[in-house]
């Protein structure tokens, strides 16, 4: 059986008290223990927060991005062992608005992962093509591209990765990929696991883009699809908490 996970992004939202009531409306609604992993991936400054509010509950933390440094004069950054001190489970890297606004390489998000991984902390690494890219019958050759970049880098520890698969023409925009589509997508994902790790079975592999209420469990149906990764919807109780149900529901 399955070991869902949905997490969600809250990207650069929220402040102490909206994230309190947030998470407030939220964590005393999950099931304490279940096949189903929620996790929220916050912004650095409230690592401590989240630490604080939702230890000893259900709901796991994550941060979304890592430096590729481990330590020294790089302003700004915000290291692996920072993230462990607030005990940090996971961290996004190679986040789409990362490779697209701040100029992340494949080279650079294999690096972020591995400093996690030597951290116990596990990148929860994100794949996926624009629209360009899929309207030339690239997405294939663009996912797998990205994937590799990791593989290589990150070698016997293949196993402890997430993957999500997020593709870029999906995200913020309330058009989802298809069940199917993604199906595909992560099928071939999760052929490429398969050919690094033996234990590439139970490697999660999420599905992010417009995930919403109504669409996350024709999603998670899917034979490849392991959770979620939620953007919008992780910021309204209600309909995160939906998604959770539907993942509990498989
Ligand atoms: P949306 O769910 O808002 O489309 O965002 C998806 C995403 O980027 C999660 O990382």
């Amino acid at each position: 059986m399955k070991r869902y996970l949905i997490a969600g992004n809250w990207k650069m939202n929220g402040q102490s008290v909206g994230n309190a009531d947030l998470l407030a409306a939220i964590t005393p609604h999950l099931p304490a223990s279940s096949q189903v992993d929620v996790a929220v991936c916050v912004p650095a400054p409230y690592l401590a927060q989240v630490q604080q509010v939702c230890q000893g509950t259900p709901m796991q933390w994550g941060a979304q991005d890592v430096s590729a440094h481990e330590a020294g004069a790089y302003t700004g950054e915000v290291s692996a062992d920072m993230l462990s001190d607030f005990k940090t489970r996971y961290v996004l890297v190679g986040h789409s608005e990362r490779r697209q606004y701040h100029g992340e390489t494949s080279a650079v998000v294999a690096a972020k992962a591995q400093r996690a991984l030597a951290k116990g902390i596990t990148p929860i690494v994100c794949v996926g093509e624009t629209l360009q890219e899929r309207e030339a019958g690239q997405t294939n050759e663009v996912v797998k591209r990205q994937l590799a970049a990791v593989i290589q880098q990150v070698a016997h520890c293949v196993s402890e990765l997430v993957v999500a698969y997020e593709p870029v023409w999906a995200i913020g925009t309330g058009r989802t990929a298809s069940p199917e589509q993604a199906q595909l997508v992560h099928a071939l994902l999760r052929a490429q696991l398969r050919a690094a790790s033996a234990h590439a079975e139970r490697i999660r592999i999420l599905y992010g883009g417009s995930m919403n209420a109504s669409n996350a469990a024709s999603l998670l149906a899917q034979p490849d699809i392991d959770g979620g990764l939620i953007g919008g919807a992780s910021l309204k109780p209600k309909d995160f908490l939906a998604i959770v149900a539907a993942a509990l529901a498989q």
